[in-house]
This record gives C-alpha cells, structure tokens and sequence, in this order.
C-alpha cells in the first residue's frame, strides 16, 4: 500500500492551475457517445479510474473506443449494436458508474452481470434496482438485489412517473437513461435540486429531454447521435486548492476553466460565507455548462452554518469545507448532509475521525458534523480510508499543520485527480 509523508511548510499557494476534466460529464459523456450512432470526440476527459471503468464497461459491449491521454475517439455503432460482454463488467470504485450503467443495462436486450471493489459492493443500489423494477427490469443480486453483484436480464422496459425520495443526481440519471431506453414517456421528479449535467449534455446527442422545475421528462426509444464533448475542469478538484488557498495568507491562485454549473458552484458560495476572498468569473459555455475561472487569496475564515437545499450542491466538497473549518473562527456545522454516509466510505465518520487524529475537534452527528474551529492541526498519520477525497483533504491538512502528516493509501487520489501531489507541488511557492 502506498505512503506518503507531507513535511509541515511556510509556501503559499500561488500561479495559475488547470484542474482535471469533470468526472460527472467524463462518464455521462462516455456512456451518451458509446449509445450514439456515429463518432463522437470527448476532450480533456478525466483519465481518473472511475471513468475509465466507464470507458471499460462499453468495450466489454464491443464499443471501440480509442484513447490518447484525455482525448477519447467513440466509434458509436448505436444501441441495437451493442454486444452482450462475456465477461462481468467490473465498476471497480466508481458509484457514478454502477448507478448510471445500472439505468442502461436494465433497457438493454441481454443478459449482463456487474460487480465492484469491497468499498462499492457495500454501497446501495437499491435506490437505482427498485425504482428501474417499477419500469419491467429484471435486476437480481445480494441482499434481494440491492447490493453488487448485480445481474441484468434484458427485459424491455416501460416509462414510468418516478418520485425520487433521495437527492441524487445519479438515480435522476440511471432513470432518464432508463427511460431513453424504454417504451413511452418517463418523468422524474425530484425532492430537491442535484446536478443536472445529464439533462444538460443528452440533448446535444439529439436526446429530447424536457425540464419543468423539479421534473425532467424523456420519451422512450430515443437513438442518440454522435456530438463533440470539450469536458470542463472540474470544481469538486478545484475545490481541494480553492481551500488551501483561503488557508495560507499571501496566497493567490486562479483556476481556470472551471465548470461553474450552479448545480456544482456551491464551493464559491461557501467559502464567501466563511469570509474567503474568491471570485468565480464565466468566461464561456461549452454546449450549455458555463466555465470560468475561480480566483482565490488567502486570508482568515469564520464559522458558519451548512444545510438545506445547498447540500446535494457541494456534497463532494465537505470532507475539504469540514478541513476549512477547522481553521476558522468559531463555530461550523453541517447539517442534512446524511447522504455522505453512503458514499465512498461514510464521509460523516471518516471526516471526524481524520480530522480529529490530526488534532481537530470535530463531533458527528446524524447528518452532519459540528467543527469547533480552533487553528492549526497537530498533524499525524491517517488513512485514506481507500476515499480520493479523504486523501486529497489530508493532504491539504499537511499545510495547516505543525508537524508532518502521514496518508497511507494515497493511491486511491487516482479515482478524481491522477496529478494531484504534481500539482500540489507546482503550486507551493
Ligand atoms: C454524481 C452524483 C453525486 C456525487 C458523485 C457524482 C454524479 O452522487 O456525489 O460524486 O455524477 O451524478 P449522488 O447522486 O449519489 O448524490
């Protein structure tokens, strides 16, 4: 397993940095392009691990797919071309992948089995398997067909009027692509709003997709068409300089070409409130997603109060607000987060239990935390936990720290940003 030490340091974090391709849009893109009929060119796509389980899933259909660094070449032959893979298509970490190819295997003719790494195989799949049965799938697997491996029959499916009961962009996602797929008309609404890059990017495979506040609307039977993806930066990897950039006064960083879709934005949002002098300006859209460039300096946080409707915005970034937090003046607390329990590892408790080896004092509760800010961190060794984001929010720790911080299991960084400690690196001056 990998180590890395991080020795304390008096640089600031200064320049200009290019942060990887957004990961939600590299996978949707992958899968839109793999469905479509035609060749479609996805650039600055993230090269991390989770994608390119994506990327794996449609060759195991017999989809060619050519990459060179971050630019993939779809060879798209269209649905009905789609090959039954003889082997179990391996989702490996990737929640994102299981969740949307969930909603596509489920509309496909033939019979497929998926599994993934002890991390995903205990995260839920019922939320996508119970609401895909209602539409005619045939999804079996452990725990009466809510936890990986899963087994997809190829049944053919009919739309469907879903009321989503969690805030997830990717259940919203595995029905939407479930209902292209299906016979009829498929509606989804939503208790609260989640990134919407999947209704953005379909139509512009020629997908009609129609919005109506809270409720997005696919008819069924649709072929999507090859189209050209340029893959924004990604925020949530912004997000990780962004902080420690606010944490070391005479910092001073711009982020370029971020992905600033006001579904994803809520890091800038957050850290005004905490007192950050950050900037995020659009500069241009790639098809409907705005970007632009973050500007960031450093300077002193306070505490503030986290919940509500902006939570399923910046739900990849707490672990690194909580990490803010902890050096801010007075009091921060989360609350309504209770859906970080399920993700890569239950960010509630390894969020706490890291920060608080590293000298935090930062209590749990149901859904949320309370961080008592209290300025620099002891540091120590801590766990990944295998979570890219514990990881990177360990990382960022070492900067605020008095003494070295130790991550074992660094590797897992690779999921969302291969050249993270690179950048890391180049930005400490
Ligand atoms: C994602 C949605 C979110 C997020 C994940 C990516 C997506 O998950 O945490 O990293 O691309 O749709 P949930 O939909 O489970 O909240």
């Amino acid at each position: 397993m990998s180590d890395i030490q991080l020795q304390p340091t008096d640089k600031k974090i200064i320049g200009e940095l290019n942060v990887p391709g957004d990961k939600s849009i590299s996978h949707r893109s992958v899968i839109f392009a793999s469905l479509a009929e035609g060749t479609s060119k996805i650039t600055n796509f993230l090269t991390g691990e989770d994608c390119l389980r994506t990327v794996q899933a449609f060759r195991d259909m017999g989809v060619e797919i050519e990459q060179d660094d971050g630019s993939l070449t779809i060879h798209g032959k269209g649905i009905a071309a789609l090959q039954e893979p003889v082997v179990p298509i391996n989702f490996g970490n990737s929640g994102t992948t299981a969740r949307l190819m969930s909603g596509v295997l489920a509309g496909l003719s033939f019979f497929t089995t998926a599994f993934g790494d002890e991390s995903l195989s205990k995260r839920p799949m019922d939320r996508v398997a119970v609401p895909l049965r209602k539409m005619g799938a045939r999804i079996s697997g452990r725990n009466k067909g809510g936890l990986l491996p899963l087994a997809f029959d190829g049944t053919s499916l009919q739309g469907y009027d879903h009321k989503l009961t969690v805030k997830s962009a990717q259940v919203k996602s595995a029905l939407l692509l479930a209902g292209m797929l299906a016979d009829g008309k498929t509606t989804v609404t939503e208790i609260g709003e989640t990134r919407n890059h999947t209704e953005m990017l379909l139509p512009e495979f020629g997908v009609d997709v129609e919005v109506d506040g809270r409720t997005i609307c696919i008819t069924g039977n649709q072929q999507p068409t090859a189209a050209d993806v340029k893959v924004p930066g990604d925020i949530s990897s912004a997000a990780f300089f962004i902080v420690a950039a606010a944490l070391l006064p005479g910092s001073d960083l711009v982020i370029k070409n971020v992905g600033l879709n006001n579904t994803r934005n809520g890091i800038v949002q957050t850290m005004q409130q905490m007192g950050a002098d950050i900037r995020a300006d659009v500069h241009t859209h790639i098809g409907k997603e705005p970007v632009g460039d973050v500007y960031i300096k450093g300077g002193s946080l306070k505490g503030i109060e986290l919940g509500g409707q902006l939570i399923p915005n910046v739900i990849d970034e707490i672990p690194i607000i909580a990490l803010a937090a902890t050096q801010a003046e007075g009091t921060t607390i989360i609350k309504d987060a209770e859906e970080l329990r399920f993700k890569e590892t239950d960010r509630i408790s390894a969020v706490a239990d890291t920060l608080n080896t590293l000298g935090a004092d930062v209590e749990t509760t149901e859904d949320g935390l309370i961080i008592h800010g209290k300025g620099k961190l002891s540091g120590g060794v801590i766990h990944s936990y295998g979570d890219h984001r514990i990881g990177m929010m360990g990382a960022v720790a070492s900067l605020v720290s008095e003494q070295a911080v130790t991550i074992q299991n660094k590797d897992c960084i690779n999921i969302s940003y291969p050249n993270f400690f690179e950048h890391l690196n180049q930005s400490l001056k």
